[in-house]
């Protein structure tokens, strides 16, 4: 898939987002500070950068899982409908959980995989996602944790691509188009 000519411009820094991973991470440890073991969900592909800042950050028991649901293909905008493209590996029956997403865009993503884990009787489910953007949403949700409130932008990097690219920059950025 061929994109028109675009610029990025930074939005967050690499600095800023690892001050907030620091102070997301310190709040989930008090949150599951008795747990016996937290199973962290990431939610692929945007999330793999963040998930490994964030367990790294946290000093607990944890082990580490992946879901891929569909949601924007390669363009920008959501497809609302919610396909489960790779599951979990482990079970969460009685598990302590934490969902990590990318953003919060419409919701529809966070939502259709929350109500599906909790369908599974974990024993606490949280989540956390780096990004949101409340003007955007369709879906009544918020995660439990956000990293930073951001506008209407589209935007990449830190884990977050579009249409595939531009996952590997350490900042997130906003895309221009030139
Ligand atoms: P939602 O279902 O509309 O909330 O969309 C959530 C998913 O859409 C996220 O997990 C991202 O993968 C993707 N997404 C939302 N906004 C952006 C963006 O600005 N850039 C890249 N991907 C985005
Ligand atoms: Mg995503």
């Amino acid at each position: 898939m061929s994109h028109p000519p675009y610029e990025i411009d930074q939005l967050i820094s690499a600095k800023s987002i690892a001050a907030r991973i620091e102070e997301l991470a310190e709040e989930i440890r008090t949150r599951f500070k008795d747990t016996d073991k937290l199973v962290v969900v990431g939610l692929l592909r945007g999330s793999f950068v963040f998930i490994a800042d964030l367990v790294r950050e946290l000093d607990l028991p944890v082990e580490v899982d992946f879901l891929e649901a569909s949601s924007y293909g390669d363009g920008m905008e959501s497809s609302r409908e919610v396909r489960i493209l790779k599951d979990l590996r482990g079970e969460i029956q009685d598990r302590d959980v934490l969902v990590v997403e990318d953003i919060v865009d419409t919701g529809f993503t966070l939502d259709h995989v929350v109500t599906l884990l909790k369908s599974r009787k974990p024993k606490r489910l949280e989540t956390i996602a780096l990004l949101d953007k409340p003007s955007r949403r369709e879906v009544d949700i918020k995660a439990t944790w956000t990293g930073f409130d951001i506008p209407d932008e589209f935007v990449v990097g830190y884990g977050i691509d579009y249409g595939q690219r531009n996952r590997n920059l350490p900042f997130i950025g906003k895309v221009r188009f030139t």
